[in-house]
């Protein structure tokens, strides 16, 4: 995982935002990583450095001098040991720094010193960010190759609406990742499928089933962050979608299969994790169909098997299928491996605890052409992701 092991120093202006890095904090050293923070001396008066001590597990840095006795230059040290620098929140005042070189207290020096990659994560009034003045700086900053994740839109602490409120700690988590992860799927063109397909019977009903889209929308958000160009064509879904990725909604199946083949030409790797109606009612009734007394009965008609068509023009392009199965899972999974022509298969057993349909995690099996099983354990969609890029990426290998 991109976090694991990974020196994260986190430095905290003084902003009424500062309270959100205690959450940013807990949530990194969760995935794994390590923790260091660095606070400028407002950042002590918005949050106290014991809570984030407490909960990095780490020493809290407050000020350059004196230089520790004994113990290596601070700002040196952390600006080594960094595989990122965080500023969140990120002040006005810090980014006009940052901008001109200026490094009078431990963080603008730490800034100086390093080779590590730097996000800044600004936080302020809405007037402050729209500012000429701080707009040229972080200006200046992207074109010197500084990352942003910039503030988002809402009700700000001096009472007005607008941009200024620093990011959500999820966003700017998914950022991070992508920043450290390998971008071993740059130059590829991917296109996911996610959620279920909705057939509408008349104006207020439809037929679906209970897909989430959980499964497409983590394969898409880990193939941005490992660098690829990502279009999501999702069906009807509670879920936000990932930063970065181009977003194309439909709901029924034909829709699907429409934008799927509108965009399927420009893509290298086509991933269908959309759980696709079989089915779709045999006429559309314009007006609400009404009760009537007894039997009521609804023609079907098949849809389209939208993966089984790429399958017969892939060309050269990786395929990747998914299957939920009661039994049989491998005997049926291969089946559908061979008919439908795809490299490879990712099958779920449908009824295990914390599986399939609606669950944050997974319990899958990917199956290749070569005949090769990849058993995973239950674990997060994020990681069964990374797990089937992993496959990708060796398949693109191989050339
Ligand atoms: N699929 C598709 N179009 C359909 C049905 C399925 O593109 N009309 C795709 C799904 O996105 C998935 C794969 O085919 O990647 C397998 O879906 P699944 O429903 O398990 O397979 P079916 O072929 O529909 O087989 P069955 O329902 O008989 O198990």
């Amino acid at each position: 995982m991109p976090l694991k092991e990974k020196n994260i120093i986190l430095g905290i202006c003084g902003g009424i935002a500062a309270y959100k890095s205690a959450d940013l904090i807990s949530k990194l050293t969760k995935m794994g990583a390590n923790v260091h923070v660095v606070m400028t001396k407002s950042a002590i008066k918005f949050i106290t450095p014991l809570t984030l001590e407490t909960l990095s597990g780490n020493r809290v840095f407050t000020n350059l001098f004196p230089p520790p006795k004994g113990d290596p230059l601070v700002h040196v040290d952390l600006a080594d040991k960094a595989d990122i620098i965080v500023v969140a929140p990120a002040t006005a005042n810090t980014l006009g720094k940052f901008a001109h070189g200026i490094a009078d207290n431990l963080l603008s020096t730490l800034i100086l010193a390093t080779q590590a990659p730097i996000l800044i994560c600004p936080a302020m009034n809405t007037n402050m960010w729209q500012n000429e003045i701080v707009k040229a700086n972080v200006q200046r900053l992207k074109d010197m190759g500084f990352y942003f994740v910039e503030p988002e839109w809402g009700e700000l602490a001096c009472g007005v609406e607008g941009y200024g409120r620093l990011a959500e700690v999820e966003t700017i988590v998914e950022e991070i990742k992508t920043i450290l992860s390998s971008k071993d799927l740059a130059g590829q063109k991917v296109l996911v499928t996610a959620g279920s397909t909705q057939e509408p019977l008349d104006p207020v009903r439809f037929l679906s089933n209970p897909s989430s889209g959980k499964m497409g929308y983590a394969m898409a958000k880990v193939a941005r962050r490992r660098g690829a160009e990502v279009t999501l064509i999702t069906g009807p879904t509670t879920l936000t979608p990932p930063r970065g990725v181009r977003v194309l909604g439909v709901k029924t199946a034909l829709e699907m299969k429409n934008t799927v083949l509108d965009n399927f030409e420009d893509a290298s790797i086509i991933v269908k994790a959309a759980a696709v109606s079989d089915f779709r009612p045999q006429r559309f009734f314009n007006k609400k169909v009404k009760k009537t007394p007894g039997k009521m009965e609804i023609g079907l008609k098949r849809n389209p098997d939208i993966l089984k068509e790429l399958g017969k023009k892939k060309g050269n392009r990786i395929l990747v299928g998914f299957a939920a199965e009661t039994h049989d899972i491998i005997k049926h999974a291969q089946k559908k491996l061979k008919e439908k022509n795809v490299d490879l298969m990712v099958v779920n057993p449908i009824g295990i605890p914390g599986a399939g349909f609606g669950s944050d995690t997974n319990m899958v099996k990917i199956l290749d052409r070569k005949g090769d099983i990849v058993e995973l354990p239950l674990m997060t969609k994020e990681k069964v992701a990374e797990e089937i890029w992993d496959k990708v990426v060796e398949i693109i290998r191989s050339g």
